[in-house]
Parts: C-alpha cells; structure tokens; sequence
C-alpha cells in the first residue's frame, strides 16, 4: 500500500474509532468492539438531550416529551409519526386509539409490547395532531437515527408514510413501498400502513398482517 493510501485509510479507521466510542463502545485489537455502558444507559443520554431540545417550536407547545416505550435490546423497532394528544398527556408513544391497535398487532405476533421498541420520528406532538413539518423532521431525525445506532435491531417497521419516508428518503407513496424489505445503515426495514389508517380503513388490516407475518420470518420466529 502506498504511504497516501495507508494514511488515509488511517484516517477512516480513527474516524470509525471516535464514533464508536461516542457510542460508549471500546474496541479490541482484533476482536469486535465491546460495549462498556448497556444500551439503556446509551438511550437516557439521548433522551436528556431531547429533554433539553430547543432545534424546533414544539418543545414550547408540548405537556411531555415522547421518546419510546419498550427495550433498548429489542430485535424489532416500530417507528410512528410525532405523538398524539394522548401521548403527549401520558409521555408515552402509541397509547391512544392507534396505540391500543398496535399493541393487539404486536400480539397477534406472538410478542409483548415491553419486547419491542416504540418511537416516533417526532418526539414532539404538532399542536392539534397536524402533520410533521419538513424542518421539524429534519430537526428531530438525528434522534431516531441515534435510538437505531443503539440498539442495533434486526428489523425496524415503519408505521405509515412520514415514517418511511423520514428513514428511507423515498418520497413515493406508502402503498407501493409497503411490505418491501429495504435498508437503513444496514438494518433492514418493512414499511407498512399506520395503525391509524387501519382504524379509517379496516380492509387494509390484511396487508399489515402479511407484512407483520414477513417480519415474524425475519425474525426468525
Ligand atoms: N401516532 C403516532 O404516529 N405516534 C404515536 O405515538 C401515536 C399516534
């Protein structure tokens, strides 16, 4: 290798090294790199952050911020939209009418919802429930991106098209993209119809279900 090569080859290895230890891992010469805090300590430093968030308005307008729901070591991760009013009452996401759906989903599954991981793209809710602006994905996005790098799962299900949209950066309509496997950072996502879309259109439920049943064989269950 040249003398240029090596060091710019160096260099990626140094910058590789940095962001694993922003990420509270050690790397062994030779070996895979090693946690050294657990993955919910990793979250709690995430969520004093948006605690503290000022990136867009709604931190003004919220009663309690929304980070997730479930464990930070779960194989598979359901990204909604922003929370409700029922969510930003309780602090917690997915607890309202479309909430309750996605449990009975989770469910049918064979799993519970503490095994899962919940979140949102916003962690804020828009006041009266409107859609997520541009600016305040954008603001709120390195978030999720940090809540993924975590906990590393094995699928991550995109409820609904801000969902997918805001992870995969495609900009075409949900009902040609659902049930498709696609990539994240080299994690695998399903994108299917929001639980609140079902509630408005119960005949969807049967496509959710064979997307549900696709990631259950993903899973390996
Ligand atoms: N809809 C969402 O997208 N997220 C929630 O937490 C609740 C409803």
């Amino acid at each position: 290798m040249e003398r240029n090569e090596l060091q710019v080859a160096l260099r990626a290895v140094n910058a590789h090294v940095r962001n694993l230890k922003r990420l509270g891992l050690t790397v062994i010469p030779g070996g895979a790199p090693r946690a050294t805090k657990d993955n919910a300590s990793l979250l709690r430093e995430v969520e004093q952050r948006v605690i503290a968030c000022t990136q867009c308005p709604l931190y003004r307008t919220r009663t309690h911020h929304v980070f997730a729901d479930g464990t930070g070591t779960a194989r598979l991760v359901f990204v909604g939209e922003a929370p409700g009013r029922e969510e930003d009452l309780q602090g917690k996401p997915f607890v309202g009418a479309a909430g309750r759906l996605l449990t009975k989903m989770i469910e049918a599954m064979g799993l519970r919802r503490e095994e899962v991981y919940i979140c949102n793209v916003l962690k804020d809710r828009p006041p009266n429930n409107r859609i997520p602006q541009p600016d305040e994905i954008e603001a709120c996005r390195p978030y999720l991106v940090e809540q993924l790098t975590i906990i590393q799962p094995r699928i991550i299900c995109t409820l609904g098209a801000i969902a997918a949209k805001a992870l995969l950066g495609m900009d075409v309509s949900i009902t040609k993209i659902r049930g498709q496997r696609h990539a994240f950072q080299g994690l695998a996502v399903i994108p299917t119809f929001h639980p609140a879309y079902l509630l408005r259109n119960p005949d969807a439920k049967k496509l959710v279900w064979q997307d549900l049943k696709q990631i259950k064989k993903l899973l390996g269950d």
